[in-house]
């Protein structure tokens, strides 16, 4: 049972403190325990908490937010409709490109394509786009119209596309780095590879950004980094550190037009607490905290401390890869001989790195999360590496 936080560590009930590897479910980008995000809610709280903002009706907070969320990303002419969390936002732009291409009068285009190792959330849409299989299996088909790539080859989504002919697909769903699936960041010109393959045959590119979204990557998206110009980027968790659940998906002025010019109509979708308004002002007081001190810039400069800190792991026996260097973000893959001798080893790894005083949780691999506060420093880097160090010791 936790009980409090305070930068990059938790206290349980019984006072007893841990390093938080995973920053809460790769989310608190600006640490634990900042008064003046719960000073900005309190305040809002007591102005306006929130009030629909379906129809004409807006709050100043979820209109600041918008615009500057879209100052953020990288094209400023952008459109930003608000949801409630990540799997909102997979949901809502796989609407969002259905819609686009029907508004087009491009009606074929229905068909989707996910990576394998892909995590885009619970919903009945992240549920289809699975990349990860025991999350995609037991329910039958939801949405039926999808295929599937490797995680890792340019080649085959080409492929894939020419073979279903580029009219029949709607978009190509992509984690800039694949966080849930295993941490697997994008082999070298991949990123690049993709996005001009969806540029040339028409299909919309959909970056999913919820874990990479608001400085994860060290820059404000990983699409910024990567120079992507998405269609779509999905985003949530770091755009408040997840003090209070809000999700995000940023239309690019190409996807936004057909919605705006006029004759599409109204388009019947939203959530209750989209643009919530204490949920709205919670996230500046976030995003000024990770301009203020420059964090997405930090977050540039610990991929490599990050990496350093854990390479010595990479030859422990319990090991079998240490996945580091891009973002603040690292897999410890435990080894696949011990896991099949024992499947209960990766729970126990977690286990064993709490009483070592290491939070973390177990990826679909058998990895480690490391994902901590864009916050941390040298010294609780040495903490994080030893814990962990100490917990598989403690194991084998
Ligand atoms: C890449 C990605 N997409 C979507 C989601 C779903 O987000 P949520 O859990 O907020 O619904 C997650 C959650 O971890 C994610 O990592």
């Amino acid at each position: 049972m936790l009980d409090r936080g305070e930068g990059v560590h938790v206290w349980d009930e019984d006072g007893r403190r841990y390093l938080d590897a995973t920053a809460g479910l790769w989310y608190r980008n600006v640490g634990y325990g900042r008064g003046e995000i719960a000073d900005a809610a309190a305040t809002q709280l007591r102005r306006l908490s929130a009030y629909s903002t379906f129809g004409d009706v807006s709050n100043r907070p979820a209109i600041e937010l918008a615009e500057r969320v879209a100052d953020l990303s990288p094209d400023p002419d952008s459109r930003v409709f608000f949801t409630s969390g990540g799997s909102d936002s997979i949901d809502t732009a796989a609407k969002m490109a259905r819609r686009y291409w029907q508004l087009l009068g491009q009606t074929d285009r229905t068909m989707f394509i996910t990576r394998e190792n892909a995590y885009h959330g619970m919903h009945v849409g992240g549920t289809s786009l699975a990349g990860i299989g025991a999350n995609a299996t037991g329910y039958g088909s939801f949405v039926s119209d999808v295929a599937r790539v490797p995680w890792n080859s340019p080649n085959a989504l080409r492929e894939t596309i020419d073979a279903a002919t580029p009219e029949r697909v709607a978009a190509f769903f992509c984690e800039p780095v694949i966080g849930a699936g295993g941490v697997f960041a994008p082999p070298e010109g991949y990123l690049e590879g993709v996005r001009s393959i969806c540029r040339d045959a028409g299909v919309l590119f959909v970056a999913d950004e919820v874990i990479t979204g608001f400085g994860r990557t060290g820059d404000w998206f990983a699409s910024n980094r990567w120079e992507l110009q998405p269609d779509l980027i999905t985003c949530a968790k770091g755009i408040t550190s997840g003090y209070l659940p809000m999700g995000a998906v940023v239309a690019s002025p190409r996807v936004a037009e057909p919605f705006w010019n006029g004759t599409a109509g109204l388009w019947r979708h939203g959530y209750t607490y989209s643009g919530h308004a204490t949920v709205a002002a919670v996230a500046m007081a976030n995003l000024d905290i990770l301009e203020r001190e420059g964090l997405p810039k930090r977050a540039l400069e610990l991929e490599s401390d990050l990496a350093d800190a854990l390479t010595p792991l990479a030859a422990h026996p319990m090991v079998e890869e240490l996945r580091a260097g891009t973002g603040v973000l690292a897999a410890v893959q435990l080894s696949a001989r011990a896991i099949d001798e024992d499947s209960t080893l990766p729970a126990r790894a977690v286990r064993a790195c709490r009483e070592a005083g290491v939070m973390t949780r177990t990826l679909a691999t058998g990895g480690l999360q490391i994902s901590p506060a864009l916050v941390i420093d040298r010294a609780e880097l040495d903490e994080l590496g030893d814990g962990i160090r100490a917990a598989l010791d403690s194991l084998t």
